[in-house]
């Protein structure tokens, strides 16, 4: 029988929550974390434990059937890679709800978005700073970092960042603060497209 293969961020916001859902689903979830999948023996389904950015890639290329992934990627990719990424969006979970802002130190005097005019904004999501940036004929130069965000202000290298905010308690410890809300992000369950068609005659499905 054809296994179905189900890809989770191996760590970070995600991966607790995942899993709580997915055992919830009678799946049991005991081998170690450190093999990167957990293979159940009484269902027909095998979970990969990714990096989240690549969840969506393997979909598109047919390598995984299903993933749990962040609102804030899936919306990162599509305004990046557009038509180019192929895979659909099945539901929403309602966990990790987190939100896309920016913010700026406290002690900035920087009180909206058009005042970040001629200033530059560090963040992990480029294309979604972009089409903001553009939306709102606001010119400011974009730095792109991969993490840590939140202190690039302090580091010299940004006037204002556009980083995720869950709790705040990250922007409180490094002295910022929001002043705009650009997304509202939690996880997203999705497939390959036309998964079921595809696989409907090779799969028991409770
Ligand atoms: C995000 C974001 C902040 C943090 C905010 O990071 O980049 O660092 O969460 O959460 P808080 O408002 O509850 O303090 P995430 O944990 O998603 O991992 P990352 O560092 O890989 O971006």
């Amino acid at each position: 029988m054809e296994r179905i293969k189900i890809g989770i961020q191996k760590q970070g916001r995600l991966y607790e929550e995942s899993c709580v859902l997915l055992r919830s689903c009678g799946l049991k979830l005991s081998q170690s974390k450190d093999q990167l999948l957990y293979r159940s023996h009484d269902m027909p389904v095998d979970i990969l434990l990714l990096r989240d950015n690549d969840i969506p890639y393997l979909i598109h290329q047919e390598e995984c059937d299903l993933g749990i992934v962040g609102r804030n990627l899936i919306s990162e990719l599509m305004e990046k890679e557009n038509q180019f990424l192929s895979f659909q969006e099945i539901m929403p979970l309602s966990f990790s709800e987190c939100k896309l802002c920016l913010a700026v130190p406290k002690d900035s005097g920087i009180k909206n978005v058009h005042e970040l005019s001629n200033k530059k904004i560090a963040t992990s999501h480029p294309a979604l700073l972009k089409t903001f940036l553009k939306k709102n004929k606001i010119q400011a130069s974009i730095v792109h970092l991969s993490g840590a965000v939140e202190i690039a202000p302090r580091l010299g290298i940004a006037d204002a960042i556009f980083d995720l905010v869950s709790s705040g308690a990250t922007l409180t410890a490094n002295q910022l603060q929001p002043i705009a809300t650009v997304l509202e992000s939690e996880a997203l369950l999705i497939q390959q497209k036309n998964l079921f068609q595809k696989k409907k005659k090779k799969l028991w499905i409770a």
